[in-house]
């Protein structure tokens, strides 16, 4: 038994910042924001949306277009970094917006990899026979952790969610899927203050991402790169058979890289930190859903999905759609 993404669904605020709005603010340009990173806007929550609202809404459109009853559903699993608190979890939060029960609905903490890391869990639900429908998102509300004083983050990170409905197939839907990480490179990507950890003379600023952005550059494209050609490998699949490339959307000129080394032309790779900049765990289904309604991803295509993020964690998923 396999699993297979029946929809995709995705929400953004409608409040959007633009590089240019960002020049008034910090010390830094619209061309070197789009030639760093590939970003020329983000969408930003307003202050009464917390990240289940982004992510029910995702929700509640991948549920109509996959034409399911809402009943249907047995699991919800929530990649995110940023939940709304530190309890109850994001995926029972839903789970009671959607006005469902007593099956299990949970939060993944990874990340830009959240979303990979909740479909690869999903996947092993349904191959086991414990899930028959899996409610799958990838919700932040990055903007709350972002400290908008440092040019340094805050041109990148945004607000978003993406969600997918998954159910079991004889089609080959998820061929191969795998996880990783190392916990090595913790403090080149963290927030200092947190839930338990709250280090002494704390300061506004612990409350915010912090990172050594050029050294998490290097690693993120060694490490995309083993582990795209490592997917293809244990896949059997060759790089001319990938229909499309959905990277993590967190600097165009990594995801370059990337197809590059897999000789992947650029039409086959999906962006859209352009217009949704980097919102982490939504990332992948945004960019993901987005090609879909604009007609470029169809049924039958052969998709490579892959992140990484903060931890260090990583993820590969090959599905055929
Ligand atoms: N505007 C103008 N100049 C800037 C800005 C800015 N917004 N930010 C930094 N600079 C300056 C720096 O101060 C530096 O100046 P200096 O040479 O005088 O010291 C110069 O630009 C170069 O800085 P770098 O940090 O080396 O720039 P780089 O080319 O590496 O780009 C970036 C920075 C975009 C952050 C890049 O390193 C990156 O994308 N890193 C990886 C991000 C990532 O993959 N994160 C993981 C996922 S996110 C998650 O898990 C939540």
């Amino acid at each position: 038994m396999n699993s297979k993404i029946i929809s995709i669904g995705s929400y953004i605020p409608s409040n959007t910042v633009t590089n240019k709005d960002l020049e008034k603010t910090v010390d830094t340009t619209d061309e070197w924001i789009v030639s760093r990173t590939g970003i020329k806007q983000r969408p930003i929550a307003d202050s009464s949306q917390a990240t289940s609202d982004l992510a029910f809404e995702a929700a509640m459109t991948a549920i109509e277009r996959a034409k399911i009853e809402k009943n249907d559903i047995d699991l919800i699993i929530v990649g995110t970094c940023t939940p709304d608190v530190a309890t109850p979890n994001v995926g029972t939060l839903i789970q009671k917006r959607l006005g469902l029960s007593n099956f299990p609905a949970f939060s993944i903490e990874a990340a830009c990899s959240g979303f990979i890391y909740a479909l690869n869990i999903a996947d092993k639900f349904i191959k086991t026979g414990e899930s028959k429908c899996a409610l799958v998102v990838g919700a932040e509300t990055l903007s709350r952790i972002t400290n908008w004083d440092d040019r340094n983050t805050c041109i990148l990170f945004a607000d978003g969610a993406g969600a997918a409905i998954l159910k079991p197939t004889d089609d080959k839907g998820i061929i191969f899927s795998e996880l990783g990480a190392n916990g090595e490179y913790a403090d080149l990507l963290h927030v200092p203050y947190g839930t338990s950890r709250k280090p002494e003379k704390s300061s506004k600023d612990d409350y915010f991402l912090r990172m050594s952005g050029n050294e998490v550059f290097k690693v993120a494209v060694k490490t995309l790169e083993e582990i795209a050609i490592d997917a293809l490998k244990k896949s059997n699949i060759q790089s001319k058979d990938v229909d499309w490339f959905i990277p993590h959307q967190a600097n165009v000129r990594i995801i370059q890289a990337v197809a590059k080394r897999l000789e992947l032309p650029e039409e086959k790779v999906i962006l859209s930190m352009d217009i949704h900049g980097n919102t982490s765990a939504a990332s992948i289904p945004l960019a993901f859903d987005r090609a879909v309604q604009d007609g470029r991803i169809k049924k039958g295509d052969t998709i490579l999905m892959q992140s990484f993020g903060a931890g260090f964690t990583w993820g590969s998923v090959l599905l055929e759609l």
